[in-house]
């Protein structure tokens, strides 16, 4: 994250002596990527956060996933998924697979149940929250999500996710690697620049620590070679106070203040977050393209080295009309297919002023197979679309 927070008690020297009331030392802990080459924050535990007492495999759910063979575009009917694939379901083991590569794996999960201690040792996580709300509770604190919200999770931040009144509704995007702003809006010391859709003040971390008592406590951890569960000798939420610049950190998509133009802007300018070769871009309400002759809607394109995920979760999104989209669709236009606006759409586009519409992409820069679960939700008529007058 770009920049520094402190929260709760910390020294005020780093790998100084720090006590407890007893006396005895608090434990520091260095979390930090890249080697100690980048961002990190040092957290003060209570109890040690080396201190397991177990180490047993742990199988996941897990599903076949499939190359996009035949290539063709695809509609994924998120509001045909049904349950989650274990008894109670919860955001983290009720993620239902839906694309992934080698880079990025995309789910969806509606979920009612909170989820485990879990830590993703794999890359950060960004979740984002289509409907209902739910606690993002970690090591740092709490950290209150609702709908619109993005929180980026932190590579092997151990946290839990508590659905709060009812269902939350998740789509989540696991990376294998670190998520963050584009570094185009970020000065060389890691300051949101003018030119940025959106900046420090609209992000959200927490501000407190939480401090849970408890002995044997159960930690899944999902690493590269598998998944393990983990028991601590003590409850890992023990940190009194944490300092540095990684966190989990929450950004409202309903916050990002769109780039608009006299002629159509092409996606970079909803850009929200980028990752290892993937990027998440936020599609928002917004007035449209104000050129006399302009067409507001997108000129068919071809971005050759990407596929293009899109998550329909709210509006209309005019471009579509016709198709079948709807409120928790999702859209994939892979590399190898030239893709655009609905027969009609472009017609019917001319004049207006403003998209209500609220869409999440992500466009991965390798090519993205189908889970499962996507293969039983498929509009499996959504390759022809183009093909008829609507
Ligand atoms: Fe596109």
């Amino acid at each position: 994250m770009p920049f520094y927070r402190r929260v709760g008690e910390v020294p005020p020297k780093r790998h100084t002596q720090f006590r407890q009331p007893d006396g005895s030392l608090f434990a520091e802990e260095l979390m930090g990527q890249e080697g100690f080459s980048s961002d990190s924050s040092l957290l003060y535990h209570r109890h040690r956060p080396t201190a397991i007492t177990s180490a047993v495999p742990f199988e996941p759910p897990a599903w076949s996933r499939v190359p996009n063979h035949p290539l063709k575009p695809r509609h994924l009917q998120t509001g045909k998924l049904g349950g989650g694939p274990t008894g109670t379901v919860d955001p983290v083991l009720g993620r239902q697979h839906l694309l992934a590569n080698d880079d990025v794996r995309i789910s969806y999960v509606e979920a009612t149940e909170p989820s485990p201690l879990y830590r993703n040792a794999v890359g950060d996580e960004c979740l984002y929250v289509s409907a209902g709300a739910v606690t993002l509770e970690s090591t740092f604190g709490a950290l209150e999500l609702v709908e619109g919200d993005y929180a980026i999770i932190p590579t092997s931040v151990i946290h839990r996710l508590v659905p709060k009144d009812g269902a939350v509704k998740l789509l989540t995007i696991e990376a294998t690697g670190h998520i963050g702003p584009p570094r185009r809006y970020l000065s060389v010391r890691g300051q949101f620049l003018e030119h940025a859709p959106y900046c420090e003040r609209d992000l959200r971390a927490p501000a407190a620590p939480i401090l849970a008592e408890g002995y044997d406590i159960s930690v899944l951890v999902q690493a590269r070679r598998g998944w393990t569960e983990h028991v601590y000798a003590n409850h890992p939420f023990d940190v009194v106070g944490w300092d540095g610049c990684l966190y989990p950190w929450a950004f409202s998509i309903h916050d990002f203040e769109p780039i608009t133009g006299r002629v159509h802007q092409p996606p970079p300018v909803h850009q929200t977050f980028e990752g290892p070769n993937f990027v998440i871009c936020s599609f928002v309400p917004r007035k449209v393209d104000y050129h006399p002759l302009a067409i507001p809607v997108p000129y068919n394109h071809h971005n050759v080295d990407s596929d293009e995920v899109l998550f329909y979760t709210g509006g209309n999104y005019e471009a579509r009309r016709g198709s079948g989209i709807e409120q928790g669709s999702i859209s994939l236009h892979p590399s190898g297919f030239t893709h655009g606006p609905q027969p009609g759409a472009v017609e019917r586009a001319i004049g207006i002023e403003a998209f209500d519409e609220l869409a999440v992409m992500v466009d991965t820069f390798r090519p993205l197979d189908l889970c499962e679960p996507a293969l039983a939700i498929e509009d499996t008529g959504y390759a022809w679309t183009w093909n008829r007058t609507v």
